[in-house]
């Protein structure tokens, strides 16, 4: 094998942050790291026992982002060779098949010189995944609050969100169309105006660093935990305990199944070792914010 041409990380993520559905998500640091060489043909290796059961071929996501965001340029995708590591717990809730679209757009940006602005990049990797919370936050770092229909994206970013979390994380994978197959059609207009509220007054907690009103808003979702956290039988157990440990909120990450536990920085890997000794049947993770999103490394 030769020395790839590029390398790409990407770092995984919590989408909606509770009441920010669909809108709200933070990158962690977790991460997930592609070498790309060109080839003959295309191939895609995944080290590691959790993601070897991917498509290695062209039905594999990281190269249909590849393949679509050169056909959007007008550019020719030519075939590569991708070997891909990863940290993310796959189907668990934290952004992989978002991370896999950001690392896509970027190999491709990189390879085929397309010269994509990070909000094109980020309006593409919306459409790939038809919602725009996980792949922003992918594709840019920090804290995102976005608006994405009809393929106009807008997005704030706040690019140094300091602060930690405890990402707990359960044996059993959930597909993200079945979690979001538990959400009602309409929900009462009272309730979607609280519920905007909530993530109105977190997003605006987070721009001006004061986590505890947005931990405490985190946990006034009224979108989708309600409908959810049934599949979370000790959801609410978790909640009370995190915050007696001194958390500042918890939601459900992303689609689910993981708990997302929103910390100082710093009172993470405390946090994290309490939780540990309680919900025996999670692995917890401590993380910090990322600041960083999607980037080609030295390897
Ligand atoms: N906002 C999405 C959801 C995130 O909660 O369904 C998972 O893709």
């Amino acid at each position: 094998m030769g020395r790839p041409t590029l390398a790409i990380r990407v770092p995984a993520t919590t989408a909606n942050l509770g009441p920010g559905f669909d809108c709200a998500a933070l990158a962690l640091t977790l991460y997930m790291e592609v070498e790309v060489e060109k080839a003959d043909a295309w191939e895609v290796v995944y080290e590691g026992e959790e993601y070897s059961g991917l498509a290695g071929g062209e039905e594999n996501l990281i190269v249909r982002t590849m393949q679509e965001t050169a056909r959007q340029c007008g550019a020719e995708a030519a075939p590569c060779r991708l070997t891909v590591r990863s940290d993310i717990p796959l189907g668990k809730g934290l952004g992989s098949s978002a991370t896999a679209v950001a690392a896509g757009i970027e190999a491709a940006d990189h390879l085929y010189v397309l010269g994509l602005s990070v909000e094109e990049k980020a309006r593409i990797g919306s459409g790939i995944e038809g919602h725009a919370d996980n792949v922003v936050a992918a594709i840019m770092g920090g804290a995102v609050f976005s608006r994405y229909r009809d393929g106009e994206l807008e997005t704030v970013h706040i690019p140094h969100p300091h602060v930690g979390a405890v990402i707990l994380v359960p044996d059993r994978p959930l597909a993200t169309e079945e979690s979001r197959g538990l959400l009602p059609d309409t929900l009462r207009h009272a309730d979607a105006v609280c519920g905007s509220a909530a993530n109105g007054v977190m997003a605006a907690a987070i721009a001006v660093n004061d986590w505890e009103l947005a931990g405490r808003m985190m946990e006034r979702d009224v979108f989708h935990e309600p409908y959810r956290t049934r599949l979370f039988p000790d959801f609410d157990q978790i909640r009370c305990f995190a915050r007696e440990a001194g958390a500042y909120g918890t939601a459900v990450s992303g689609a689910g199944p993981s708990v997302f536990v929103l910390t100082g920085a710093g009172s993470e890997n405390v946090i994290a070792e309490r939780l540990a000794g309680k919900f025996l049947s999670y692995r917890p993770i401590a993380v910090r914010a990322s600041s960083t999103g999607a980037a080609a490394v030295t390897v």
